[in-house]
């Protein structure tokens, strides 16, 4: 009897999981004759076995498809909502695998299913992953499968702004996605030749973004592009969080544990649209207009490029000869031109921040951009 294995994705969708897909299924069955199955919407259908066969036919013609042909979620398999309770669903979970009879589990997904996969692993399940997420804060890989995608649409993005942005003497600023990390504005920001840019890691002061777009008024350039990533953070804000945080982890009951937390979310609620407000407090300070776009959703969708595709399919052989070699427990990271079994174990829970020193934030406060969180001399 020819060996099954198992293949999902969870976290929110990038371009570049169906050419994934595509490199595991073809590898392990033109190899080794194993058969795959995926699991649909992420660790939610493994935990009620809804899965389809993924054939050769199914795995055709999808390497251009965007999203997931398998469907995601961001269900945790420790903590799932089951009739409108949180539910450990491990043991579940390890009935379907032993069901199946699965060789293994292939799970590719963001910081979230790392931690996920980790927890299956502890549970005995033989899991290899892939590292994709537009957010590229995976740590111990050069990147993720959709970073590159969402990088070239944030920054053609970032092109058109200029026109317009040029056309009325405006400042517009302009928001990526990312979460907690500044890669995508910062490599967008650079790309598309952003005035400004301003990411988590570096905590900003609006008088000194303002001043830095007077002075290129000052110099005749009427109009400023500043990208801002969806987690940025002034420095007043940067010393609120880090004060509740710090209660956070003072906490000596659960109940201190509770509060604090809850405290944290309204903080993080309460910042909502703060793009939009940077871009008041910029109309006011520097007494230009400014327009706001969010670019949102748009940075996953759509046709993978071709660096994803490319990453995408050495990854997902990889991790298909990894499975033929019975080595498990790893994710499989892209280094220079080769790819590398790090343990799953040593990725979970970490995330990939923007040094500050970075070469990339070098090259951009060489080419005068600024972050601010330095005064630049004209
Ligand atoms: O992690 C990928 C990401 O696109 C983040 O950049 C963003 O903060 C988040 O997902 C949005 O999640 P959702 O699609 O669940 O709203």
């Amino acid at each position: 009897m020819s060996k099954l294995i198992g293949i999902l994705t969870s976290g929110g969708d990038t371009p570049g999981l169906n050419a994934a897909l595509r490199a595991i299924g073809k590898t392990v069955m033109g190899e080794a004759n194993y058969q795959v199955i995926g699991f649909m919407d992420g660790f939610r259908g493994l935990a009620q076995n809804r899965n389809i066969r993924l054939n050769r036919e199914v795995l055709s013609n999808i390497i251009t498809l965007g999203g997931t042909i398998l469907g995601t979620s961001r269900d945790k398999p420790h903590k799932m909502l089951v009739g409108g309770k949180k539910m450990d669903m491990r043991d579940v979970i390890v009935e379907n695998y032993e069901k199946h009879q699965l060789e293994a589990l292939v799970c590719i997904g963001g910081g979230g299913t790392h931690k996920n996969a980790q927890k299956l692993a502890e549970k005995g399940l033989n899991i290899i992953t892939l590292p994709k997420t537009i957010d590229n804060d995976i740590e111990f890989t050069d990147t993720t499968i959709g970073y590159d995608t969402a990088l070239g649409i944030a920054t053609s993005a970032i092109d058109r702004l200029h026109t317009t942005a040029h056309s009325h003497h405006r400042i517009i600023v302009v928001e990526t996605m990312g979460h907690n990390v500044g890669w995508l504005a910062l490599g967008a920001g650079i790309a598309g030749g952003a005035d400004v840019i301003i990411i988590p890691e570096i905590a900003y002061n609006v008088e000194i973004v303002a001043e830095s777009i007077l002075a290129r008024y000052r110099n005749g350039k009427r109009f400023s592009i500043v990208v801002v990533a969806e987690g940025a953070m002034s420095v007043q804000e940067r010393k609120v969080l880090e004060a509740l945080i710090q209660k956070k982890e003072q906490a000596v009951d659960e109940k201190d544990v509770k509060t604090a937390k809850s405290d944290i979310q309204a903080f993080y609620e309460s910042r909502k649209d703060h793009t939009i407000n940077l871009a008041h407090q910029l109309e006011s300070l520097t007494n230009l207009e400014a327009r706001v776009t969010i670019l949102g959703h748009l940075q996953r969708g759509g046709i993978p490029s071709a660096a994803d595709r490319l990453l995408a399919s050495r990854l997902g052989t990889s991790a298909a000869l990894e499975i033929l070699n019975k080595n498990y427990g790893n994710m499989i990271a892209a280094k220079s031109d080769q790819t590398v079994p790090i343990p799953i174990s040593q990725v979970a829970g970490l995330k990939k921040y923007v040094p500050l020193g970075h070469h990339w934030v070098e090259a951009a406060r060489k080419l005068g951009t600024c972050f601010g969180d330095l005064s630049l001399t004209f």
